[in-house]
């Protein structure tokens, strides 16, 4: 029997977690316990909620406009006293947010062994995304074991000197998740309001791109909509205050233009699905869009997601509003373009790394 613990406190983690959570309950040589460190707190209840799962710690840590240092410091103090308890075999992180990082240094000093799960991913610009590509750095120092999406982040771990037999190219999990919750019989009825429209789907939440970058984002999209009456746009708004006094200023009193709370995650993919195109600076979404076929444009100045780049699914446009709206307007007037990059295909993954994550670590199969 082997002792897992999986933590995670924000939604994304949590949403390419769950479906790791739901595959290692199911392995009778796994015993497996759930720790979420609550950085966010409804958005990680929403996630929780729909996967069904409750943890058996909740370290409850998230404050107001909370900062770097509050983050990094609760999880510290407050996760030692679990990882003590209950001395797992390995615990798994996922990705690059402070929570993942803080376990990490946390199971580091302690001397318990670390999976991490969506390993490799660089853009070697600490500074983009911040703080995450420091985070994701300093993970992979400590993991025992990498879970790597692609061959290319296998690439990028192998190019830093890690030890080639602890590094395992398993595809994302997120795209497991995708399995489950897009459905051909989906309705909402803010899709009846946009229908007969051409959909944008916008989120943007980035700690680098807060202020002008986000005001520029906006202007842009806010343009888009004055120039082709066609366009609708849906903008499910992160909780952060910070984002929302910005959107709230540029946004008011636009009729085509919706501001709603964030989505379950059920409703977001199948917003996903119908949506014409996607304008993001999440991570997830750079991955989970082109496996339902959408093209994206990224909102930031360098994405660790270069796959969906090459195969033409995602393309780089940037912070600045002129830049933006050029982008957007480029690929509503060109069908062409449109065409090649909804049918670049997905190079995240089949939607079975879980199970080849499992099978690692119960020792059911090599790589
Ligand atoms: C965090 C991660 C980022 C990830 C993002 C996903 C870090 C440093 N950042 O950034 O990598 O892309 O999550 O969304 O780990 N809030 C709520 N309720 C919630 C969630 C957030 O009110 O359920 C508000 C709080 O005021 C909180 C603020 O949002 O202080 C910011 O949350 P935080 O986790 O610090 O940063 P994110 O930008 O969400
Ligand atoms: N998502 C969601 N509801 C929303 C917006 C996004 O469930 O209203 C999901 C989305 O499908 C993806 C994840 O949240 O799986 C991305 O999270 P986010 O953009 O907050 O973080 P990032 O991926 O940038 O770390």
């Amino acid at each position: 029997m082997k002792s897992i613990m999986l933590v995670f406190g924000t939604r994304p983690e949590a949403i390419k977690m769950c479906p790791l959570v739901l595959e290692l309950r199911g392995r009778e040589e796994a015993r497996v316990c759930v720790c979420v460190t609550g950085q966010h707190k409804s958005m990680l209840k929403q996630v929780l909620d729909a996967f069904l799962i409750e943890p058996d710690y909740d370290l409850s840590i998230m404050k107001e406009k909370q900062t770097l240092f509050e983050i990094t410091i609760s999880i510290l103090n407050k996760i030692s006293g679990v990882l003590e308890k209950e001395k797992p075999d390995v615990v798994l992180v996922h990705g690059d947010t402070s929570t993942a990082f803080a376990c990490a240094l946390a199971c580091f000093y302690l001397q318990i062994p670390v999976g991490h799960v969506e390993a490799g991913l660089r853009t070697y610009d600490i500074y983009s995304p911040y703080p995450e590509e420091f985070n994701r750095q300093a993970i992979g120092i400590i993991a025992n074991y990498h879970f790597a999406p692609t061959e290319k982040a296998r690439q990028n771990l192998i190019g830093e000197g890690k030890n080639p037999s602890t590094i395992f190219v398993t595809g994302n999990t997120g795209i497991d998740a995708l399995k489950t919750t897009v459905r051909a019989d989906y309705s909402h009825e803010l899709l009846e309001w946009a229908s007969g429209s051409r959909l944008i789907l916008l989120t943007a939440h980035r700690r680098e791109n807060l202020g002008e970058p986000m005001r520029q984002i906006f202007r842009a999209v806010k343009r888009i909509t004055e120039t082709y009456p066609d366009v609708k746009v849906i903008y499910p708004i992160h909780l952060n205050p910070l984002i929302r006094e910005i959107a709230g200023s540029v946004f008011a009193g636009e009729e085509r233009i919706r501001l709603i709370e964030p989505l379950d995650v059920i409703d977001f993919h199948n917003f996903l699905a119908r949506a014409e195109l996607i304008l993001t600076d999440s991570g997830g979404i750079q991955e989970e869009a082109p496996g339902l076929g959408k093209p994206v444009l990224v909102l930031r100045k360098s994405t660790e997601r270069p796959e969906g780049v090459d195969s033409g699914a995602l393309l780089l446009a940037g912070i600045e509003e002129e830049r933006i709206y050029n982008s957007v307007s480029g690929l509503l007037n060109d069908n062409n373009l449109y065409n090649r990059m909804s049918n670049a295909g997905n190079p995240y993954g089949d939607g079975e790394a879980s199970r080849r994550i499992a099978d690692i670590l119960l020792g059911q199969k090599d790589k």
